[in-house]
């Protein structure tokens, strides 16, 4: 992406969307006693969360207040992931049951946005066969949000996504209500350009877009200002971020700013995880020592089948250096099973490439066939109930390996983030470095703050500790 600012818009000058907010806010008023409620959900991954979180701050501006229960909601918002098939028929069948809600309160608006509707077959499907579907925008498409609304609530016309609108541009300044606190999500960049054979992200999200360092820098500050402690940078690839400088500076900057906080990223693509990010990581105190670093083949053929350009000796050998430098460093991954003309042989060079690395945890999939990728037209020999056997498998190799890592932990004395009340009666739940779930029973007052906490047992997938007393540390 050459570092060009001219796709950088401002949100609040945007005179003609802050018209319509404005005109919206005052028919809301004048249509409702109490504030209208939006329920606003969102698929997938983080960033696309943290789009929710600023569709949610869009709709606040207008008025609206929110709601989990479609019973209550006068606005219901789908923010959608196509990343994989049952993601999709999962939304569908949401949006399907919606009718419903619809025809008992007909005054009752239904939107969608994100990566599904970004695809013009899936936009005209809604058009067609979902016509209780008000408003289809694209994915990032927030700019039109008071433009499209306005005309479904005022005018009542259906505004659905028309061809060719394609994301390229970033919005600064938009508002975000967020629901993580003591944890924020910060995008750094948008888009993707890898093209990895399976995959519909770079289709749908378009071109990698990088904020500007300041703009991000601001915003982190502001944030730790708020109280929030711990920041995970947010991009399909940051390891590509080009907003002027390169993304190991942009750790070492933020890792400058003062006070008390953590740092954390995702995703790393290991053919752009070099060393100097790395080093980055061990030398900047506040990043924390944990690196998601998506393997998804143990086996070289298949990585070039997904145009993935690495091999795996030199996911290895990053993965040596890493440790070499971060000796308590946790690492997770994320493993496609059953890509198409995968064979046994490939899949058991997966197993012992997850045996050998030792993860933290992996996050899995069986292989889904996305319409206009590259792989989408690869033979596919495996059946599909193989392929489950070999999902099984390799859960139940990790889930071995998850289980000695905790094992591990115990007895180790952590430094954690709490997050609030946990499961148990007067438990917290916090998170150490590594973003292990750590649960120990203290005072509720303590969220939002460190502590230092003695493992004394390990779960499937949280520690359990206590309180390090202050005169003990
Ligand atoms: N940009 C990130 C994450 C992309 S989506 C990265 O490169 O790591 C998250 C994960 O979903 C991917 O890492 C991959 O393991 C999985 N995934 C993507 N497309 C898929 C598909 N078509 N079928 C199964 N899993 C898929
Ligand atoms: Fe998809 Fe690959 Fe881009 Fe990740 S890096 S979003 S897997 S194309
Ligand atoms: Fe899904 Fe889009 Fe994220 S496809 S995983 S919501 S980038």
């Amino acid at each position: 992406m050459p570092e060009k600012e001219n796709y950088i818009l401002d949100y609040t000058q945007l005179a003609g969307q802050r018209q319509y907010t404005q005109l919206i806010r005052e028919y809301l008023a004048g249509a409702h006693e109490t504030p209208p409620l939006a329920l606003v959900h969102s698929f997938g991954c983080q960033q696309n969360a943290a789009d929710g979180e600023r569709i949610k701050g869009i709709l606040g501006e207008m008025g609206y207040g929110f709601t989990e229960s479609p019973e209550e909601a006068d606005l219901i918002f789908y923010n959608t992931c196509a990343v994989r098939e049952n993601a999709e028929k999962r939304v569908l069948g949401t949006v399907g049951a919606m009718k419903h809600y619809k025809r008992q309160k007909p005054g009752l608006i239904i939107a969608m946005s994100g990566c599904m509707t970004q695809q013009q077959s899936v936009a005209d499907k809604i058009k067609k066969s979902y016509p209780h579907v008000d408003i289809v925008l694209g994915a990032d498409a927030w700019a039109r949000l008071p433009e499209s609304l306005y005309g479904a609530l005022c005018q009542g016309r259906r505004s659905i996504k028309s061809p060719g609108e394609e994301p390229d541009t970033i919005l600064e300044n938009l508002p975000a209500r967020r629901t993580g606190w003591p944890k924020a999500w910060v995008t750094v960049m948008y888009g993707c350009n890898n093209f990895c054979s399976y995959c519909i992200v770079p289709y749908v999200r378009g071109r990698e877009r990088s904020r500007r360092p300041e703009d991000i820098l601001r915003e982190v500050e502001g944030l730790v200002a708020e109280g929030y402690r711990d920041i995970t940078l947010l991009g399909q690839n940051v390891n590509s971020y080009a907003g002027g400088i390169r993304f190991p500076e942009l750790l070492r900057r933020i890792n400058d700013l003062p006070g008390d906080f953590r740092i954390r990223f995702m995703t790393s693509h290991p053919k752009d995880c070099t060393r100097e990010l790395l080093d980055a990581m061990a030398g900047c105190k506040k990043v924390s020592k944990h690196l998601h670093l998506p393997v998804q083949s143990g086996s070289d053929r298949i990585l070039a089948e997904m145009n993935r350009r690495y091999t795996v000796d030199h996911y290895r050998e990053l993965i040596a250096y890493a440790r070499e430098r971060m000796p308590d460093l946790s690492l997770t991954s994320d493993i496609i099973v059953g890509f198409p003309g995968e064979t046994r042989g490939d899949f058991e060079q997966t197993l012992d490439l997850v045996q050998k690395t030792g993860y933290t945890a992996l996050y899995t999939f069986l292989y889904s066939r996305r319409s206009g990728t590259r792989a989408e037209g690869l033979p596919d020999p495996v059946p599909g109930e193989e392929k489950s056997r070999w999902f099984q498998e390799l859960l139940e190799v990790q889930g071995r390996i998850g289980a000695e890592y905790m094992e591990r932990q115990v007895g180790k004395t952590f430094r954690v983030l709490v997050e609030g009340p946990g499961r148990g009666e007067g438990k917290l739940t916090s998170r150490n470095d590594q973003n292990v779930i750590v649960e120990f029973p203290g005072d509720p007052s303590l969220a939002g703050q460190f502590a230092e906490v003695e493992i004394v047992s390990a779960r499937n997938w949280a520690l359990e500790g206590r309180l390090v007393p202050e005169e003990n540390r």
